[in-house]
């Protein structure tokens, strides 16, 4: 059976009529940016997130340097960023003339922790950064101490987490301003690119709706040198949609993230992911390690079944960051966890026959090599 990484298929098919309803009304309402459906999916996230403000904008990586941007981030300040993030969440900072400073992940949830953090801390941090990478929360409880201790900014970056809590918060509730990702491969993803930042801070949504629109809340009046990074109506009608399926569609990642914990466990010397005891994983990836990756990889693609690397080269070590000099070996267990990892195929809609075939050829490449 031919498995792909990612089936859109099964959450499509459930809400195609609905989708294509909120199709129609926009063409019909002949309005298309800022408008009446922007500010009914801004409601409907805030609602869920548990914010008072979800501020609709362009994409997860526009929500996260625009979060910077109004708390007055830029050149000659720091921020704090895991060393093995998707690189969005450091081009954010330096889109803002800061400079990102790497801080190693928890070898077990690979997050960042608390421990490591403090190790980067300077007279020049302002924030820090935690990604709850793959869609588990992380332990915000220390990271909110530290940061209160020494007078730091929260910034969340909630691409991959959608729902998912640490001691029953949701994570993008914890930062002063916290950007999310509604890329379509996202939890819960439009049908393009888009992106939100959440907050209870009532002047900093002020500032953040005005950067978002040319520095502008009143039309023709500008306040502020801005941006144009606006959400449009379309996706935001299509995320008003899927938003209403987002719980069901996280607990059928949780269930599939389950049979392959209970299939794998035991396989070869793969490393399966692990959940502190405190925090929920919404499973935006099921991400496994072992020292045979590419060859665990070459066997899957052979036997036609799809999987990815989250993320095969650390920041510090991609080519755009050559100008900061980091050498290998500078940020070990990043560089690790990119040679390591592998992310199997996951879906909400994907049978229990499809986890058990990838589980299936798992084992045969182990019991093979
Ligand atoms: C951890 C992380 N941060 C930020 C982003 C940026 O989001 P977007 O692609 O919507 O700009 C992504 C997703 O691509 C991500 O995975």
């Amino acid at each position: 059976m031919k498995i792909p990484f990612l089936n859109f298929e099964p959450q499509h098919a459930l809400v195609k009529k609905e989708m294509t309803a909120a199709f129609e009304e926009v063409y019909a309402a002949n309005w298309f940016i800022m408008g009446k459906r922007l500010v009914d999916f801004e409601m409907a996230y805030a609602h869920f997130n548990g914010t008072k403000f979800a501020i609709g904008v362009s994409n997860g990586l526009d929500a996260l340097y625009l979060s910077l941007k109004a708390l007055g981030i830029g050149e000659g300040d720091e921020v704090i960023v895991p060393s093995n993030t998707y690189i969005a969440t450091a081009l954010a900072v330096s889109y803002t003339g800061a400079t990102p400073v790497f801080a190693e992940p928890d070898i077990l949830t690979y997050n960042l922790s608390a421990e490591q953090v403090r190790k980067a801390i300077t007279l020049k941090t302002k924030a820090i950064m935690p990604v709850h990478l793959y869609g588990q929360a992380c332990e915000m409880d220390e990271l909110m101490n530290l940061a209160q201790s020494h007078g730091l900014f929260i910034v969340e970056d909630n691409a991959q987490a959608h729902g998912a809590t640490f001691n029953g918060q949701m994570t993008g509730s914890f930062g002063i301003l916290n950007g999310v990702s509604f890329y379509p491969g996202k939890n819960l993803g439009a049908l393009g690119d888009a992106g939100a930042i959440t907050t209870n801070n009532f002047h900093l949504a002020q500032k953040i709706f005005s950067l978002r629109n040319y520095g502008s809340q009143t039309k023709y009046k500008n306040e502020v040198i801005g941006h144009n990074m606006r959400l449009d109506e379309l996706q935001a009608a299509f995320l008003c949609v899927k938003l209403k399926h987002l719980e069901q569609w996280t607990a059928q990642r949780q269930e599939i993230a389950s049979w392959y914990q209970s299939e794998l466990e035991g396989t070869g010397d793969l490393v399966l992911p692990y959940v502190h005891p405190g925090a929920t994983h919404v499973f935006h990836l099921y991400v496994v390690r072992t020292a045979y990756r590419n060859e665990l990889q070459n066997y899957l693609s052979d036997a036609e079944i799809g999987s990815l690397i989250h993320y095969p080269i650390p920041p510090h070590l991609q080519e755009a960051y050559q100008g900061m000099g980091f050498k290998k070996g500078d940020f070990p267990i990043a560089e690790e966890l990119a040679a390591t990892s592998l992310s199997l195929p996951l879906w909400p809609g994907m049978s229990r026959a499809q986890v058990s075939e990838v589980c299936e050829t798992i084992k045969a490449y182990f019991n093979e090599g």
